[in-house]
């Protein structure tokens, strides 16, 4: 269930902060991109580099000193909880391989949840300076302009979106069938590397339509929400309504969702020479 009515203004207040502190984590971010920073193996590809944790720590440190009794589900390895019902879900450097690359394109997400539904969401990617965020029922914006999704409404002039499991070289489930079914039917697949950036992008309009395997709730809490409230739709792969939890994810203009669904039904998912 929802908040009451009367923690309306709260709903603004948590964007609030939320950009506040994505900014500041985002400024962080920048700040120590060109340093000398370590870099982590947590399995076989996938990576975390030192500034992930310092930003989480940072975000962590601004939302207690603020909300006490919130809690906190971020990326790195942490899982408070608090008394209000209050989750801010946050993944405090979406994009890590790009940042450990010094690729610029990454982003700091923060969603504010109560009771497993997103009230508000932010993306931010310092590099370009562009704050993408939303308030649940009251749109999205892009540096306070409002977003819209595209017009597109064919699978054939559509621009999509998507990313790969990092434990690609373990499992069956590369994403790399779907891919070969998207590239033969669309106008172009960008890999961009940031799964939140990628929501926000179909937010846009910049993209029609993004999907993925493996997503964690970091990964998409803000990004759905923002899509959402710009037109969009984000379900699973199989049409039910996309959850916090969920973890493959399609998310679209609406207008092209159906064909994107037949194709996924229609697909193994796996890369053929993989079989
Ligand atoms: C990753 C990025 C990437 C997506 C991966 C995510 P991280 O998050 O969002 O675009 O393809 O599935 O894990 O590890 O950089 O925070
Ligand atoms: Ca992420
Ligand atoms: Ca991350």
């Amino acid at each position: 269930m929802p908040p009451p009515d009367n923690q309306q203004i709260l709903k603004t207040d948590l964007l609030e902060d939320a950009v506040r502190i994505a900014r500041a984590a985002g400024t962080l971010l920048k700040e120590r991109l060109q340093t000398d920073f370590s870099v982590h193996y947590k399995g076989e590809v996938d990576i975390v580099t030192e500034v992930d944790r310092a930003a989480q720590d940072l975000i962590q440190d601004q939302i207690l000193q603020k909300y006490p009794d919130h809690g906190i589900l971020g990326e790195e390895d942490l899982d408070l909880h608090g008394a209000s019902g209050y989750v801010w879900i946050i993944d405090p450097l979406d994009g890590t391989t790009n940042y450990a690359h010094r690729f610029p394109v990454f982003s700091v997400s923060i969603a504010v949840a109560f009771e497993g539904e997103a009230l508000c969401g932010v993306v931010y990617n310092p590099m370009s300076e562009e704050i993408f965020q939303s308030v649940l029922g009251e749109g999205a914006s892009l540096n306070a302009c409002p977003i819209r999704v595209s017009g597109t409404d064919r699978l054939d002039r559509s621009l999509l979106g998507t990313g790969f499991p990092y434990n690609i070289r373990a499992t069956t489930d590369t994403n790399l069938g779907y891919f070969g079914e998207f590239a033969v039917r669309t106008q172009g697949i960008r890999r961009c590397g940031s799964a939140a950036l990628d929501l926000c992008f179909v937010a846009a309009g910049r993209l029609d339509g993004f999907w993925e395997l493996n997503l964690k709730p970091w990964d998409i809490a803000a990004g759905a929400l923002i899509l959402r409230e710009a037109g969009g739709k984000t379900t699973d792969f199989t049409g039910r309504p996309l959850g916090l939890d969920g973890s493959r994810v399609l998310a679209t203009n609406g207008r092209i969702h159906d064909e994107m669904l037949q194709v996924i039904r229609g697909s193994s998912g796996e890369g053929q020479d993989r079989d």
